[in-house]
């Protein structure tokens, strides 16, 4: 038997307290600190949890140092070029790559299941025109508990529930986009697949002669598989939090949806090309922009650069960075962001500012060109953030559900407030 791995902690007070150590297949290695409030009534504490790791997994495996990433082991790089969204959605979820028959069946599960209860579309109604996307995705992904069995239903079946939420999240989000434009809902068809129905619904329509381009619905297909998942990230940590006190997979979902909307997550998509749209129109001056990211006084930042695990490049944002030359080029699009993006990232990675911190284009720094170039507004960009994450999330909720040693989440603080004190009455205030 191997020796057991420890780690000796010397507390302040002169107390000692082995903790066992761990690694993973990748040979990270963990301080299990599970016993030392008990042992020594102290805790940890870690801002941001940069250095706390929640759980384990088996899904996807991200080398910041190295700039890797790996979905069930295989290589983003080879997924992204050689498959099908819905392909690598199955793997995630599933944990292999599907045979011929396996895809087949998921993909007519996502096709039967692509309508919302009829009930659902009077929620548009509802929603003011402005309504930004995200919280109708957010609000109407939750409310699918109100129309289909969740977990703790005796009639839940997680494969039903998977393929509802994959096929219904595209389905929302494409009505979305036709509330904001004022145009009837073009329902999902049964002769096209996940994203040609995504794309079906939402640019054509009576009187449209639309017609989907393949190489349109290959960016798609890829811009997707590289959202498709990312480890604990902000989103992620929320669908697990949520899922951890055994609420509803939809609730967890709607959870992620809201986490992701934030701008230093998956909402700086939108915000990445809002900047790019500014620089443009003040002349694309990049240097007065990188002046104002290295501004501590100043509270702009770089949208799309940086990250709190790749202090390499982005694995993503290489590849995205290759398909916006050649989706524009293909649909003989001229879009001057991508000259403009190209240009920031020149200049900062020329810049020590950004070179001592670490600071690359992440995933979000060239997603929203492929997306321009395919018609999309800006304020959907993080809704299609939430159609490529969706499989990765349901992935990491079903695996916490599965831990044999699942808890609910519950960390601690560090109480910083007053002390006891007696009350004053109001008279006496
Ligand atoms: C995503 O976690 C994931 O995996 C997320 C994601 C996924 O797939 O789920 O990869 C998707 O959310 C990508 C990140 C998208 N967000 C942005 O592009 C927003 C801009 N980026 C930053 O706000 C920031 O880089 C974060 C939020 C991404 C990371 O924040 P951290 O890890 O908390 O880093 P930090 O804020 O502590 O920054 C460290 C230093 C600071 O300077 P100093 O205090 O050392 O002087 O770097 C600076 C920061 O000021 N810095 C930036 C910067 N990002 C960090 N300065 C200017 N522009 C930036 N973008």
């Amino acid at each position: 038997m191997a020796d057991k791995r420890t780690a000796k902690l010397t507390l302040d007070d002169g107390r000692e307290i082995v903790l066992p150590v761990f690694e993973g297949t990748e040979q990270e290695c963990a301080v299990d600190v599970s016993s030392l409030r008990k042992e020594t009534g102290y805790i940890t504490y870690d801002n941001g949890f940069v250095n706390t790791g929640s759980c384990q997994s088996t899904i996807t495996f991200v080398d910041g140092e190295k700039g890797i990433l790996r979905y069930r082991g295989y290589p983003i790089e080879e997924l992204a070029e050689n498959c099908r969204f819905v392909e690598v959605a199955y793997l995630l979820v599933y944990g292999a790559l599907p045979t011929r028959e396996e895809l087949d069946n998921f993909s007519a599960q996502l096709t039967e299941r692509a309508n919302i209860h009829e009930d659902m579309k009077h929620f548009f109604t509802g929603f003011p025109v402005a309504a930004h996307p995200m919280a109708i995705l957010s609000s109407m992904v939750t409310s699918l508990s109100s129309y289909y069995p969740t977990s703790g239903d005796e009639e839940w079946n997680f494969d039903d529930t998977v393929a509802r939420l994959i096929a219904k999240v595209r389905t929302i989000a494409a009505y979305s986009y036709r509330k904001a434009t004022g145009e009837p809902f073009v329902y999902p068809r049964g002769d096209l697949s996940y994203c040609e129905n995504f794309l079906n619904m939402m640019f054509s329509g009576e009187g449209k002669n639309y017609e989907i381009s393949d190489k349109a619905l290959r960016a798609l297909d890829k811009v997707l598989i590289l959202h498709a998942d990312h480890e604990q990230n902000c989103s992620t940590s929320a669908v697990r939090l949520v899922g951890s006190s055994r609420a509803p997979l939809y609730a967890s979902i709607g959870a992620g949806i809201s986490a992701l909307w934030g701008p230093l997550h998956g909402g700086a998509s939108q915000a990445a090309v809002e900047m790019l749209m500014a620089i443009n129109e003040d002349g694309g001056d990049c240097g007065k922009y990188i002046a104002m990211a290295k501004d501590k006084d100043d509270p702009f930042r770089l949208m799309g650069f940086g990250h709190r695990v790749y202090k390499n490049y982005d694995p993503r944002a290489r590849i995205l960075k290759q398909s916006c030359d050649e989706i524009l080029d293909e649909l003989n699009i001229d879009d001057p962001l991508l000259s403009i993006a190209k240009s920031l990232e020149k200049v900062a990675l020329e810049d020590e500012y950004f070179v001592s911190r670490n600071l690359y284009p992440n995933v979000d720094f060239y997603a929203g060109i492929i997306y321009r170039a395919l018609g999309i507004p800006v304020n959907m960009f993080t809704v299609m953030f939430t159609l490529g994450r969706l499989p990765g999330w349901i992935a990491q909720w079903y695996e916490s559900t599965q831990d044999p040693d699942w808890r609910i989440w519950r960390p601690r603080q560090v109480y910083q407030g007053e002390t006891s004190r007696a009350f004053i009455p109001i008279d006496r205030r």
